[in-house]
């Protein structure tokens, strides 16, 4: 039985045509995968669906009815709920205010506190989670955020729960948490449309998947009658004949940047390794290994207690990042939307502030230098932008994740972090920042990647340094590496080895 029949959906925004005449039909209780490439109209189409846009044209039918949605509000009513892409809890209100959100009055407008916590901490329990229902979102790690998100959508019983890109945030026992959540939703009769960039993930969860490409709907399948290049096909358009470029062998020059018994307190112990120039270095690790805090302190963002970091033969002063920055050595951070754009400012700003220097003559920016330099990052990484002047927050997901890379290639460094740099990105695009990290390096500039997708560290390190609990558990050779191999070093001195 179809609970869902959206038809002839179009959307257009200045410039872009988002959508073009979609018809996208869900049966009652399946897990639905929804692929495409950045900026195929996933999310627009599923903003549509949630009330949160309005389409140009098209039908939604659910239930067997006719809807029409002119408010978030409307599709909790009918009883769809979204899970956005971009996390949208409150970060300074409790859990179970959050749950409740707009609905914490009574009938006689007192506030039901006793209620609100009860109830909250039954849905909580309904997708497994433990918190405290009073603790404050801020709080949370990603994992817990995403499940109160889930017991939200509970909260309006939920018939239809959509999830844009749960997966890009969360990594290993929480991802398995997630899927075990979603199977037990399913035999509640719930029904999943589940967005994700990772196809491992379609063929683990779904049971059908929709393929989207450039504003259209390519193909709708069972999961079990694809492999996937057909879906790799489906979402890029042709065969992509490798989805890692090929490891050459290579000579890597003298040692650039070293970190030398680095210690943060509680996070990070006696942390010490190098990178050579022209040389990838892999930083493989699980969630809380101290990978991306040992990025922060390299690029002068947050301090450390003890160690030393040591760059071009002598101690790097960098107190903030701007002097990172000037002196050669950047990041591309895991948080894109607090720390890596100004999502107002336009994709051309972006791309270029980290280097304004390289756009100026006597101080004054030369604004056609500017220009060209953003026109040519947008292509080399095809960004789907329709102009550099585009804000960058209208962009898609993925395409602002590829901004943040252009902005760090534009910088000139010499040593670039690039810490998860394709979270979010469709398969395409992956292999082509891939070719740019390959490029970087062929040039002699030295890459600290951080990854947790350990398929992708180990096709594109030259050398693996395995983290554990922020100590170094060991280094692996790339072309020696597997993920057995990683989790054996990590895994290791728990073990008793
Ligand atoms: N508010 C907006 N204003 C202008 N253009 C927009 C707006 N929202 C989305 N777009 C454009 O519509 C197209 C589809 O975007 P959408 O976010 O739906 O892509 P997506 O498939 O979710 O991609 P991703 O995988 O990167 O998240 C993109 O070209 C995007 O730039
Ligand atoms: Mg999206």
């Amino acid at each position: 039985m179809n609970i869902l029949e959206m038809r002839g959906i179009s959307k257009s925004f200045p410039g872009v045509q988002a959508l073009t005449n979609v018809d996208l039909t869900i049966r009652k209780g399946e897990v639905h995968g929804l692929v495409g490439a950045n900026g195929a109209g996933k999310s627009t189409l599923m903003k549509i669906l949630s009330g949160v846009i309005q389409a140009d044209s098209g039908e939604i039918h659910f239930k067997g009815q006719r809807i029409r949605l002119h408010s978030p509000l409307d599709a909790q009513r009918a009883g769809i709920s979204i899970i956005h892409q971009e996390l949208s809890l409150v970060p300074t209100l409790s859990v179970g205010e959050n749950i409740f959100l707009g609905r914490l009055h009574g009938k006689s407008y007192s506030l039901r506190w006793k209620d609100v916590y009860k109830q909250s901490r039954e849905l909580l329990k309904r997708v497994g989670s433990h918190v405290d229902p009073r603790t404050l979102v801020r709080d949370l790690s990603v994992a817990q955020m995403q499940l109160v998100e889930v017991a939200k959508a509970l909260s309006f019983n939920a018939d239809l729960i959509i999830m844009d890109e749960p997966s890009a945030v969360l990594s290993g026992a929480d991802l398995a948490h997630l899927f075990n959540t979603i199977k037990s939703l399913t035999q509640q009769g719930i029904t999943i449309i589940y967005i994700s960039h990772r196809l491992d993930e379609i063929f683990q969860i779904c049971n059908r998947l929709t393929i989207m490409r450039d504003g259209r709907v390519v193909d709708s399948k069972d999961v079990k009658d694809v492999d996937r290049d057909f879906i790799i096909r489906g979402i890029v358009g042709r065969d992509l004949k490798d989805e890692y470029p090929p490891r050459k062998p290579k000579t890597v020059g003298e040692e650039i940047l070293s970190v030398q018994s680095l210690t943060i307190r509680g996070k990070v112990h006696d942390v010490s390794f190098h990178v050579r120039r022209g040389e990838i270095l892999g930083l493989a690790g699980l969630v809380g290994s101290g990978r991306t805090e040992i990025a922060r302190c390299i690029f002068g963002a947050d301090r450390y207690d003890g160690g030393e970091i040591r760059f071009k033969g002598r101690p790097a002063q960098f107190t903030n990042p701007r002097k990172a920055i000037t002196s050669g050595v950047a990041l591309v951070p895991e948080d894109r939307k607090s720390q890596g754009l100004i999502t107002k400012f336009p994709v051309r700003l972006n791309l270029t502030m980290a280097a304004l220097r390289k756009i100026s003559r006597n101080g004054f920016l030369r604004p056609r230098v500017e220009r060209e330099a953003a026109d040519s990052l947008v292509k080399t990484l095809s960004i789907k932008t329709p102009s550099v002047e585009q804000i960058a927050l209208n962009l898609s997901g993925g395409n602002q994740q590829k901004v943040v890379v252009g902005k760090c290639l534009f910088s000139d460094a010499e040593v670039i972090v690039l810490d998860e740099p394709t979270r979010g990105v469709d398969v395409g695009a992956k292999r082509e920042i891939y070719d740019v990290i390959h490029e970087l390096a062929g040039q002699g500039k030295s890459v600290i990647l951080i990854s947790s997708d350990w398929d992708e560290l180990i096709a594109l390190s030259d050398r693996l340094v395995v983290l554990h609990e922020g100590r170094v558990k060991g280094e692996l050779n790339g072309s020696e590496a597997t993920p057995d191999r990683i989790l054996e070093l990590a895994l290791a001195h728990e073990r008793g080895e």
